[in-house]
């Protein structure tokens, strides 16, 4: 019966229900809400989280009306990372450097923006792929805003060296620049097999790969320019085993899949939210099983 997947999927609903939930445009395909009722649900918070389609235009109504409301906070996905930036009371310093918020906290009528984007990226490495980065070789494969978060939080894991490399190479230059002097290097695309025989962890932060171009391999990769051993990473999760994924497996590479970035966000989003720690086991399995998996 449909009843139950609705009582399943939203907490009990009092008059002292918070409200969370996330904004984008798209918004429809978010596994977000099925992941953080799960874990407010999993925790007993008395919250609901709700999909919200917002439109460029309306950021700033919707910041106002978040603040009007009361809302707990939000997460914030595409299009809207950097624009939300300029409706904020406050920018925390890693949202300032990854020059976007995904996430935003509310403390009396002030909103708060953080990324918790690259963190919860890097805790997933850490954590899912027991990938350690302090010392190690790691090579990036992108420039945009998704590497720029990631490459920040990178940064503060003291690796050995990290190489960027992107199709348009200036847009590396300029990534690399905009990290502290000497931690990251911009890598033109023809040293990508130099740069991938000696690395340690191997990340693809580019959209190739992604459903429907599940043949593409990001800058024409071959895993087995990669040592056995090392560590191949996708953030993309749809699919969730990549070409990329599928290819270094069998060039004896660990994997790490997209899944655990996307988790891991919102792990640091509800601590940061609820001061709890965030029940990882039980939001994994909501969206598998979201995602038919
Ligand atoms: P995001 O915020 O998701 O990172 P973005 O800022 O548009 O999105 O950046 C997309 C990144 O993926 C860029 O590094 C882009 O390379 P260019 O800077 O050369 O455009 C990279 N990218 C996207 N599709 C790609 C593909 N098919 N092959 C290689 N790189 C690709």
């Amino acid at each position: 019966m449909n009843g139950s997947a609705a009582t399943e999927a939203v907490p009990s609903i009092d008059s002292h229900t918070v409200l969370y939930g996330v904004i984008g445009d798209p918004i429809r395909h978010s596994k977000s809400p099925v992941m953080m009722n799960r874990a407010f649900r999993e925790t007993g918070v008395n919250a609901v989280y709700a999909a919200f389609q917002v439109t460029a235009d309306r950021l700033a109504a919707f910041a106002e009306g978040a603040r009007a409301m009361g809302m707990g906070g939000f997460n914030v996905t595409i299009p809207h990372k950097t624009a939300i930036m300029a409706y904020l009371d406050e920018i925390d310093p890693t949202a300032e450097a990854a020059g976007a918020v995904n996430t935003v906290v509310r403390r009396d009528e002030r909103l708060i923006g953080y990324n918790t984007d690259g963190p919860g990226y890097v805790r997933s490495l850490k954590e899912e792929a027991g990938a350690e980065i302090s010392g190690r070789r790691v090579v990036v494969l992108g420039a945009g805003g998704a590497a720029r978060g990631i490459l920040h939080a990178l940064a503060r894991e003291n690796p050995a060296h990290i190489a960027i490399v992107n199709r348009t190479f200036a847009r590396a230059e300029e990534l690399a620049r905009s990290l502290p002097s000497g931690a990251a290097e911009a890598i033109g695309p023809d040293d990508l097999r130099e740069v991938c025989a000696d690395a340690d962890i191997v990340i693809n932060t580019t959209s190739a790969g992604m459903s429907p171009n599940t043949d593409e391999l990001p800058l024409g990769i071959d895993a087995t320019w990669m040592k056995p051993g090392a560590v191949a990473s996708d953030i993309v999760y749809n699919p969730l085993r990549t070409r990329f994924l599928a290819e270094a497996e069998r060039a004896g590479c660990r994997t790490h899949s997209g899944l655990g970035m996307f988790i891991y966000q919102g792990a640091y989003a509800f601590e940061y939210w609820t001061g709890r720690p965030a029940p990882v086991k039980a939001m994994r399995e909501a969206v598998l099983r979201a995602l038919g998996g």
